[in-house]
């Protein structure tokens, strides 16, 4: 019997029983009892080899007629055909994903389809902002929508699963990798990985417009010593509880399809061979019920850690720990039936991985029709449309962040007279597409250049000169980028137009391949001739507008005081140089507030606001004082903070009780006045503090904030209601609780400029 008609007599039999239909669920938290049917059933006819197969994921080196050249390849192929691959990645585009289906479907046994993973972090086609920089709009509607229109093109492309999001809290401005989360807070993290999961998953899986998504690294990557990528992570259990895994948790109940283990060890354990992370927190304690992957090779890499003398050891330790899926590692493939015949494994954890993977793949739809991704028609009309421009312009525009104005030297406007664009970046269509560019064609993003050419008034002159190189080299995930350190021939004739224009835009900061995997950097200064270049203007013009685009926060400070305003635009994307434009002339009042702190030297790293108190004071002169002697304690631009061409005024915060208990709530309001000329919109933000507690607890901590939009003169109250849960952290108990005590609230639009009231909550009333 095939399993379809085995699945069809099971349910027909089930139905008898308690009805087949009306039963299904597509959340993989929620397995319905008809798809644990079909799963069990399809289990039930498996052999041990294509139990193991389901387990392999493949990279495919892909063309028409099947994985090219290599022994490698060739293997491949075989284990494909024979149903002994579970899924592919980096295999993209309906004609590639089609064929490899057809190859299992027409020659396998049990015809189980693949699914196809990729890399779709910030766009598949159209790119929208890098998820750092999107971060920066606070918006997660906005954020829902980019990761959706992301998967529908990713879907119509025959891609079914997405390697995203990453939800590691990152506070070092060294990794690399910091550009694809959400920054430093735990909080936002958490908000902005739910509304990402949201939008690529939708509300049913089996939408042949969704994709399942992957809650990454699972766990503790962003806490890499000294920035340094894949390094030691030293974080005890409480930081691990309270800042790390909060994000993850809460992909797990928003019923996130896929988790990734990540390549680092906490403490000595590397995570994919951590049985107390990937086993006993996400499948025992919050009850999860998708498939968890490996990062790729991570399973392999035991051996370099040190933990596994050999991949036998190392399959042992992780198919153990629970990792369901092995990437590109060749562990499972050669081990694990070895493993069960000597009786290291029991055949229960193969089936349960075996399990998860069919239970995400029937809820994808795939059992149904294997090619539901795979429509060429769709493909090619709904990848890179005129909407989804629209999609990446709009969040393009809520990314950026002002960080300085002064003089309101911005908006720019009629009588701004000449504009001289300049700088390496300031014409780079490639850079702005970032680093996890997945099928956008190179060189396709709008440069800041044709942005402000397309938005300036008719009646401003706008000129160019690039300046300087900033780098050259392939821009591939693999190729190095080489610097251009000492080619300053550009200088005069850009220094010449400097010297003739009213007002200077700088367009400086970062290559896209200076962050991402792998590109960590000990120094987070302009790179190359760029501060030479920076200071040469402004000796000669001090109406200097800097246009910042990097991955990471930079330590500017050798610039910030002398710039007359600071644009952050990180990269943007397709529509990059229109959004910039947009800003710089006015016709968009930026409103993104940083999700990272900005460092006066790269000395302060980690640095992030949610630090904890220590035992000595802070500021001061005396040497005792817990400060640096050579650098200010606090960042140069703090987190939640970003500029508006309008002014927000706080004012009027009021609670309506002093103190409460379990059970019970306080709201507290807050009213926010735009006393500026222009319509804008404002994230306000709410911190807490607790005073004493069972441990030590951060000086503030995000936990709720609210994006609102005033007309000129127009004021809002804004509610947040505290409660129980909002208090509650992982205690020197080792769980959950809300302690009673005194606790300060924050209110304001960044974490420091904040108003403060406070409140007292008791356990028992
Ligand atoms: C390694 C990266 O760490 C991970 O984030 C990514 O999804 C995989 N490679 C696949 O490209």
């Amino acid at each position: 019997m095939n399993y379809k008609a085995y699945i069809i007599s099971g349910c027909f039999m089930g139905a008898l029983l308690t009805g087949c239909s009306g039963d299904y669920s597509s959340a993989p938290d929620n397995p319905s009892r008809v798809t644990e049917h079909k799963v069990d059933s399809v289990l039930g006819l498996m052999t041990l080899e294509e139990k193991i197969g389901q387990m392999v994921l493949y990279n495919g080196s892909w063309d028409v007629t099947g994985p090219a050249t290599g022994t490698d390849d060739r293997k491949k192929l075989e284990k494909l055909k024979k149903g002994y691959v579970g899924g592919m990645l980096n295999v993209t585009s309906v004609k590639n994903t089609r064929e490899a289906q057809r190859l299992v479907m027409e020659h396998s046994r049990l015809k189980i389809p693949l699914i196809f993973g990729y890399d779709v972090i910030h766009g598949y086609r159209t790119m929208f902002p890098v998820p750092l920089g999107e971060s920066s709009s606070w918006d997660t509607a906005l954020m829902e929508k980019t990761a959706s229109v992301a998967a529908r093109e990713a879907a119509a492309a025959g891609i079914n699963w997405t390697f995203a999001p990453m939800m590691d809290v990152s506070r070092d401005a060294r990794w690399g990798r910091i550009m694809e989360g959400a920054g430093e807070d735990p909080y936002l993290n958490t908000r902005i990985a739910v509304a990402r999961i949201k939008g690529f998953q939708g509300d049913d899986l089996s939408d042949p417009a969704t994709i399942a998504a992957c809650a990454k690294h699972f766990a503790g990557y962003g806490f890499a010593e000294a920035g340094r990528d894949y390094n030691t992570v030293n974080i005890g259990m409480h930081e691990l509880h309270n800042t790390i895994l909060p994000p993850f948790k809460a992909a797990a109940a928003a019923g996130v399809a896929t988790f990734m283990s990540s390549f680092n060890d906490i403490d000595g354990i590397p995570a994919s061979a951590d049985r107390y992370l990937q086993r006993e927190i996400l499948k025992e304690e919050w009850q999860w019920k998708g498939f968890n992957v490996s990062d790729w090779g991570a399973i392999a890499e035991l051996i370099p850690h040190g933990v596994a003398g050999d991949k036998v050891r190392a399959s042992e330790l992780a198919v153990r720990a629970g990792i369901d899926m092995d990437m590109e590692g060749g562990a499972y493939e050669e081990n694990l039936a070895g493993l069960l015949k000597d009786h290291k494994i029991p055949e229960s954890v193969i089936d349960d991985a075996v399990k998860r993977i069919l239970r995400v793949k029937f809820n994808l739809g795939l059992f149904d029709d294997p090619y539901r991704y795979s429509n060429e028609e769709r493909e090619k009309k709904e990848l890179y449309t005129v909407e989804n421009r629209e999609v990446a312009l709009e969040a393009a525009r809520k990314s950026i962040v002002l960080l300085k104005n002064q003089d309101h030297i911005l908006p720019l406007h009629e009588k701004s007279g000449t504009i001289a664009v300049i700088g390496p970046l300031a014409d780079d269509k490639d850079s702005p597409l970032g680093n996890w560019r997945a099928q956008a064609d190179p060189g396709s993003a709008v440069s800041v250049l044709e942005g402000i050419r397309n938005h300036a008034p008719a009646s401003c002159t706008v000129t160019y000169a690039k300046g300087a190189d900033l780098a050259t080299g392939a821009r591939n995930f693999l190729s190095p980028l080489h610097i251009n350190t000492d080619d300053t021939s550009g200088f005069a004739e850009a220094l010449s137009l400097a010297g003739k224009a009213d007002v200077v835009i700088l367009v400086v900061g970062e290559d896209a391949f200076q962050s991402g995997e792998g590109r960590s950097q000990a120094d987070i200064r302009f790179a190359g001739v760029q501060q030479q270049l920076i200071d040469a203007v402004h000796r000669i013009n001090k109406n200097t507008v800097m246009v910042l685009m990097n991955g990471r926060p930079m330590n500017i400070s050798e610039s910030s005081g002398s710039m007359k305003a600071i644009l952050e635009t990180w990269f943007l994307g397709t529509e990059h140089g229109n959004a910039v434009g947009e800003v710089l002339f006015g016709k968009y009042n930026p409103a993104g507030k940083l999700p990272v702190s900005f460092p006066h030297s790269v000395g302060q790293s980690p640095l992030y606001y949610n630090r904890k108190p220590t035992g000595r004071p802070e500021g001061g002169e005396q040497v005792t004082y817990s400060h640096y002697n050579d650098t200010p304690n606090e960042a140069l631009f703090p987190f939640g903070f970003g500029l508006s061409y309008t002014h927000f005024a706080y004012g009027n915060i009021r609670q309506d009780r002093d103190t409460f208990g379990p059970g019970e709530k306080i709201n507290v309001t807050v009213t926010v006045t735009n006393t500026g000329k222009m319509a804008g919109a404002e994230v306000v933000q709410l911190y807490l503090h607790d005073e004493v507690a069972s441990l030590t607890r951060p000086v503030k901590m995000l936990k709720a904030f609210e994006k609102i939009y005033l007309e000129p003169g127009e004021a809002k109250t804004v509610n947040f209601v505290i409660d129980e849960q909002m208090l509650s952290f992982y205690t020197i108990n080792r769980k959950w609780e809300a302690e009673p005590g005194r606790f300060k609230l924050f209110i304001g639009g960044n974490s420091v400029d904040t108003d403060m009231t406070a409140f007292e909550f008791k356990s028992e009333q």
